[in-house]
C-alpha cells in the first residue's frame, strides 16, 4: 500500500517536473536560430504541433515549385532556343504558323482545367474555342494551364519568353474536361508528352549542336527519335545518343509517386530524389542554381560534361537549392495511386502475390511493401538478363530495383527502363526465361493480376 502510495507521488513528481520544463524548452524552440527552408512564422511554443506545421508548409511550398517553379530557366528555353517563338508563331511576335491547342495536345502537352479562365472553359465545351487558333494557345499559356509550362508576356501582349517545370514531365491531367484537359495527377508519368519533338520546334538549336558538337539535323534526328513518353537525361553527359540496334538511348518517363522509403533513385540509381532534382533543375531544365557530381568529371565516361564542366555549376543567385527541401518533401508525400476498380481481378491478384512472393522469386528484389529493396538496391544487368547499355552510362553501372506501385499508370509506353516490354505478360514472360522460373500458365496469369493490382 505504502509502495504504491510512494510510487504515485515519485510519478507524480516527475510529471510536475516535466511541466515546469515543458516552458523551458518551447522558450529554447522560439529563441533566434536560422529559419530552415519550409518555415516560416514563429514556433507555436508546442514542438509537436511545430512538425506538424512545418509538414504543411512544405508539402505547399514543394508542390508550388514542382508545378510552377522554372529556376530561373526561361534564360534556356525563351531566351536562348526561342522555343516561345515557334509556339507564338509569326502572328504575335514569333516565328512560323504557332502552335494551336490541338497540335500541342497532340504533342502530349496537357491542360489543367481549373486554370482555363471559364469563359474560354464554356467556348471549348460549346466547340465556339477554335482549337486549330494558335492564338488560342497563347490564351491557355496566360491562364497558367498549360502543365509545366510558363510562358511570360510583354506589355502588347506578345509572348516574350518561356520556361518549363518539373511537372511538364511528371504529371499529368484525369481527362475530365477534354481528352488531355482535366484536373493534374503530379507524379504521374505524362506518356503521351513527346518532348523531343516539342524541343526540335525551337528556331534555334545552336545550344545543343555546341554541347554535344555535331550539326543541326543531327540534333533534330536524336530528338524526333525518341517519341512519346520518354527523354533522355543523360545525353548531355555522354554524348550517347543510341544503344544497341541503333535504339533511341532515351528512357520512359518514370513515376514521382510512391518514392518515399525508396533510397536510389532513377533507372540506374544516380542518387537520392534531392541529388536527382538538383541535377535535373540545372542541367536538364536549365535552372539557374548549383549543382556539385565530381563522378561527371569522368573524361572517358562522360566526355561532354567533363568537356564542360557540368560536375560543378555555380550561379549567383542560386534559385535552385533554396527549393529542394520543400521539393524533395513534396515528391516523397505523393502517394502512389490506386488502380480504378474493375481493372483487374481481385481472386487472382490474390493467388499472384503468393507466387510474386514464391514461385517467382520476384519480392526478393521486390520487398513488399516498398517493392525495391531497402539498402542499396542496384543490380548488374546480366542478373535481370537484359544488356547494359543504360546502366553503363550510371555512375554506379547498375539498374535500380524499380517500385512497383501504381504500374498501372505505366503501362502505356511499356516497362523496363526503356518500355522494351510492352505488356505485363511480356514482363512476365521475361523473367520467366530470364530467371529460369519453370511457372505454369495459371501461375503466369496470376502473377500478371497482382502486377495490376498494386
Ligand atoms: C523533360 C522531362 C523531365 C523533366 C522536366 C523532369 N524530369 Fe524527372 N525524370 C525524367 C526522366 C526521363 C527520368 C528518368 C531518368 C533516368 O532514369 O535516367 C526522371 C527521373 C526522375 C525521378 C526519379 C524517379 C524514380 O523512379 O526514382 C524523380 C524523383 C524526378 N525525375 C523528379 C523530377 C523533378 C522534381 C523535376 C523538376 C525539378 C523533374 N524531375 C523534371 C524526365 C523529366
Ligand atoms: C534481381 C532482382 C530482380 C528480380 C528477382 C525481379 N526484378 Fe523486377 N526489376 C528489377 C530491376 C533492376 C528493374 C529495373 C529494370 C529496368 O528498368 O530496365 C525491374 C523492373 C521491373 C518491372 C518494370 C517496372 C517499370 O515501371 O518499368 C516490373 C513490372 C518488374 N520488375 C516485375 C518483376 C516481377 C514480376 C518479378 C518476378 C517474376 C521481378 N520483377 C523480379 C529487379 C528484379
Amino acid at each position: 500500500m505504502y509502495r504504491k502510495l510512494l510510487l504515485v507521488a515519485i510519478v507524480g513528481f516527475f510529471a510536475i517536473l516535466l511541466w515546469f520544463a515543458g516552458p523551458t524548452e518551447a522558450q529554447r524552440q522560439t529563441s533566434p536560430s536560422p529559419q530552415p527552408v519550409g518555415t516560416s512564422g514563429r514556433s507555436t511554443g508546442n514542438f509537436d504541433q511545430d512538425i506538424q506545421r512545418h509538414a504543411q508548409q512544405m508539402i505547399e511550398e514543394g508542390r508550388k515549385t514542382f508545378r510552377f517553379e522554372t529556376f530561373g530557366d526561361e534564360a534556356f528555353w525563351g531566351d536562348q532556343l526561342k522555343l516561345h517563338q515557334a509556339i507564338a508563331g509569326a502572328k504575335f511576335g514569333g516565328v512560323g504558323a504557332g502552335l494551336s491547342p490541338a497540335k500541342a495536345l497532340e504533342l502530349g502537352l496537357k491542360v489543367d482545367s481549373e486554370m482555363v479562365p471559364a469563359e474560354v472553359a464554356a467556348g471549348i465545351k460549346a466547340g465556339k474555342v477554335d482549337l486549330n487558333d494558335p492564338a488560342n494557345t497563347i490564351a491557355l499559356l496566360k491562364a497558367n494551364a498549360v502543365v509545366g509550362v510558363t510562358a511570360f508576356a510583354e506589355a502588347n501582349g506578345n509572348v516574350r519568353s518561356m520556361g518549363i517545370q518539373c511537372a511538364l514531365c511528371h504529371s499529368t491531367v484525369d481527362d475530365s474536361f477534354a481528352p488531355g484537359i482535366g484536373r493534374r495527377l503530379d507524379g504521374w508519368p505524362n506518356r503521351d508528352l513527346n518532348v523531343g519533338a516539342i524541343v526540335a520546334l525551337a528556331p534555334n538549336l545552336k545550344p545543343f549542336t555546341d554541347m554535344l558538337g555535331v550539326d543541326e539535323p543531327t540534333v533534330k534526328k536524336v530528338l524526333t527519335s525518341w517519341g512519346p513518353g520518354k527523354y533522355d537525361a543523360e545525353l548531355d553527359k555522354d554524348g550517347k545518343a543510341f544503344g544497341p540496334d541503333n535504339r533511341p538511348a532515351a528512357t520512359v518517363l518514370p513515376a514521382a509517386f510512391g518514392l518515399a522509403g525508396v533510397n536510389l533513385h532513377t533507372y540506374s540509381g544516380w542518387g537520392s530524389v534531392t541529388y536527382w532534382n538538383a541535377y535535373v533543375a540545372n542541367t536538364q531544365m536549365h535552372g539557374k542554381g548549383v549543382f556539385f557530381d565530381p563522378r561527371l568529371k569522368d573524361k572517358a565516361q562522360f566526355p561532354v560534361s567533363a568537356k564542360h564542366g557540368f560536375d560543378n555549376i555555380r550561379n549567383t543567385p542560386d534559385l535552385v537549392t533554396p527549393k529542394l527541401a520543400a521539393l524533395h518533401f513534396y515528391q516523397l508525400s505523393i502517394p502512389a495511386p490506386k488502380p480504378p476498380a474493375g481493372s483487374f481481378d481481385q481472386a487472382a491478384a490474390g493467388r499472384g502475390e503468393a507466387v510474386f512472393n514464391g514461385a517467382a522469386k520476384c519480392s526478393t528484389c521486390h520487398v513488399p511493401p516498398l517493392f525495391t529493396e531497402p539498402g542499396w538496391s542496384m543490380h548488374e544487368a546480366k542478373e535481370i538478363g537484359i544488356d547494359d547499355f543504360q546502366s553503363a552510362r550510371s555512375p554506379d553501372k547498375r539498374y535500380r530495383t524499380t517500385p512497383l506501385r501504381g504500374l498501372f499508370t505505366r503501362e502505356k509506353g511499356g516497362f523496363y527502363h526503356d518500355g522494351r516490354f510492352k505488356t505485363f505478360d511480356a514482363v512476365v514472360e521475361h523473367y520467366e526465361k530470364a530467371l529460369s522460373l519453370k511457372l505454369n500458365d495459371q501461375q503466369k496469369q496470376d502473377l500478371v493480376q497482382y502486377l495490376k493490382s498494386l
